[in-house]
């Protein structure tokens, strides 16, 4: 086999719970991930040493040196296996770069999947969490796509059963924000606010708008502890989020970390209204239409094709 390709979704944090600072740096979390049908592709061609080239929207952000994470996944998959293996990630890129929608963690999950298959080593699907758990927090979710509730760092993943297909609006932010500064900011506020910090709960009413398919429970109930950090750092997302509300939004939250602004919409018809209503009103420059929940690349619709 010279080259396999797979497809991964990118996420959004449905619920975003944050937990007091750790002594590691990192905060417990219950973190809801939900994958969404914007996909990175991942291709993996034979070579004699580890490159990345990355291809499509937003290709010049993407860092193609050391700490580019395909290349830290590819590397460390390598060193699980104990020998010395080559591989040309190409990555096209759909997901927005440094966006709160795992679009580095997409590509990780991407071309672990990929080199697993490259270079034949058949490693177990849970081999490959393991990798991916020490790569980044985010990691583990985008090999196993779906909906599924993070603890831990968010790397500790149970599945959650979903009664049906969301319909989403993306509203993409000009520039990225890095997750550690969202996070420090998360933590900046909540010092100067002297209020003691919760340890993060489970939003059972959550977890049954996504068993029943019920988008307007489901739009209620969607949260993100980071959401005041990241509008503090960018407070233009503010009038967004306002304009997806104000356009029939059943909910409207920053992703993750942010900048980018996830709305969920009542079908998928309304869903190409409302992104259409952000871009003309001049609310958001681009917004894109997606749905979820879709499957990683190793179960499902991303399965590896061989060349
Ligand atoms: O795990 P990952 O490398 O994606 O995390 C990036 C940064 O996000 C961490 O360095 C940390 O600052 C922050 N983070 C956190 N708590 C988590 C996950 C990430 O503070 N559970």
């Amino acid at each position: 086999m010279s080259s396999v390709t797979v497809r991964v979704p990118a996420k959004v944090n449905v619920q975003l719970s944050v937990g007091p600072l750790r002594e590691d740096g990192y905060h417990d979390l219950v973190n809801v991930f939900h994958a969404v049908s914007i996909f990175d592709e991942v291709v993996a061609k034979e070579s004699e040493s580890i490159t990345v080239s990355v291809t499509g929207k937003w290709s010049d952000q993407v860092p193609v040196d050391d700490s580019n994470l395909a290349i830290r996944a590819a590397r460390a998959l390598a060193k699980h296996a104990g020998r010395t293996y080559g591989a040309d990630l190409i990555i096209q890129k759909d997901i927005p770069v440094a966006g709160g929608m795992a679009g580095g963690s997409a590509d990780a999950a991407g071309a672990l999947v990929a080199c697993n298959e490259l270079w034949g080593l058949g490693l177990p699907f849970d081999d490959l969490m393991e990798i991916a758990g020490d790569l980044g927090s985010d990691v583990p979710f985008s090999l196993l796509g779906g909906t599924a509730v993070g603890t831990g760092r968010g790397e500790q993943l149970t599945e959650l059963p979903t009664g049906g297909t969301f319909h989403w609006v993306f509203a993409l932010a000009d520039g990225g924000l890095s997750t550690a500064s969202v996070y420090a900011e998360c933590d900046r506020l909540r010092k100067a606010s002297g209020a003691e910090v919760p340890w993060p709960q489970l939003n059972d009413s959550l977890v049954e708008a996504l068993g029943t398919g019920d988008a307007y429970a489901l739009g209620a109930h969607l949260s993100n502890d980071l959401q005041p950090a990241a509008l503090n750092l960018r407070p233009e997302l503010a009038p967004t989020l306002e304009a997806g509300r104000q356009h029939g939004a059943l909910g409207a939250i920053v992703s993750g970390s942010g900048p980018t602004c996830a709305f969920l919409a009542i079908d998928a018809l309304h869903a190409r209204d409302l992104a259409l209503s952000l871009t003309t009103t001049g609310a958001a420059h681009t917004a894109v239409a997606a749905h979820g929940p879709v499957n990683g690349p190793v179960h499902g619709t991303a399965v590896p094709r061989r060349h």
